[in-house]
């Protein structure tokens, strides 16, 4: 793979850097909607032209695809950018948000990065060589039993129109585990799973930059990602994250 991990986490940082500017005034921060309940703030568009910029020079012959600025010539090999994954808890000045950056080279993702600057804590992984936090490898939890497991899955508002929107599906695994989480961020839900955090997480709905970096992070660190019917692969629509133990058990509750 023609990237430095160095390099891309020396610019991952410095875009963390721009965002906890932005967080760490808050009172400051310019808000707008892009639909009822979805929220862009200065704050993502900043850590996403900075990311654009700064990428592309490093590496001019990738595309870029980010959430706020859309995609451009390049797709088939190109990074994926979540600038700030989890709006919401950022501009509440909780600590739950990531900057999200994946690489796509021939269609397939071989790289993702999951930095949370208001905790300092930088998750990446490349394809077949690992998952890190904070340059230490991580894996998956050992956790085989459901019952004694811990979940974590999320609430989109902005889906809330949804006849199918998750709370019937969180009532049946809530009745069989110990512990439920929703932590605000799709991209940190699946380095949790990685870390061993969190035994599992499911969300649907999703788009493919919250979750191509966490996937790739999830895989390296020795769990799966699948669909709700157990298919192998990054569906955003349908993403399911498991230490690998808890799949067969999950699956049937999905
Ligand atoms: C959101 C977060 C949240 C998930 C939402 C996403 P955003 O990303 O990942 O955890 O439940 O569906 O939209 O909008 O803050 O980038
Ligand atoms: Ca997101
Ligand atoms: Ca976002």
């Amino acid at each position: 793979m023609s990237i430095s991990t160095v390099v891309v986490e020396r610019l991952i940082r410095e875009a963390g850097s721009i965002a906890m500017s932005h967080f760490n005034n808050l009172a400051n921060l310019e808000v707008n909607k892009k639909s009822s309940r979805d929220l862009v703030t200065e704050a993502d568009v900043a850590v996403e032209a900075y990311l654009k910029k700064v990428l592309g020079k490093e590496y001019p012959k990738y595309g870029f695809w980010g959430e706020e600025s859309g995609q451009s010539d390049n797709q088939s090999s190109r990074w994926i950018v979540d600038p700030i994954d989890g709006t919401h808890s950022f501009a509440k000045g909780q600590y739950f948000w990531s900057i999200s950056v994946a690489l796509e080279i021939d269609r397939e993702l071989v790289f993702g990065a999951v930095y949370a600057p208001a905790l300092d804590d930088y998750y990446h992984a490349e394809k077949g060589k690992g998952a890190f936090k904070n340059g230490r490898p991580v894996k998956v939890s050992n956790e085989r039993n459901l019952a004694d497991s811990m979940i974590a899955t999320g609430f989109a508002c902005l889906r809330s129109y949804l006849e199918e929107n998750n709370l019937a599906r969180f009532n049946r695994i809530a009745e069989v585990t110990t512990g439920q989480r929703r932590f605000g961020s799709a991209a940190m839900d699946l380095c949790l799973v990685a870390d061993g955090q969190v035994d599992a997480y499911w969300e649907q709905e999703l788009n493919l930059y919250d979750v191509a970096a966490g996937a790739v992070i999830v895989e390296e660190a020795g769990g799966t990602v699948t669909d709700f019917d157990g298919r192998k692969g990054i569906f955003p629509k349908q993403i399911l994250a498991t230490n690998g133990l808890l799949l067969e058990q999950l699956l049937p509750l999905m």
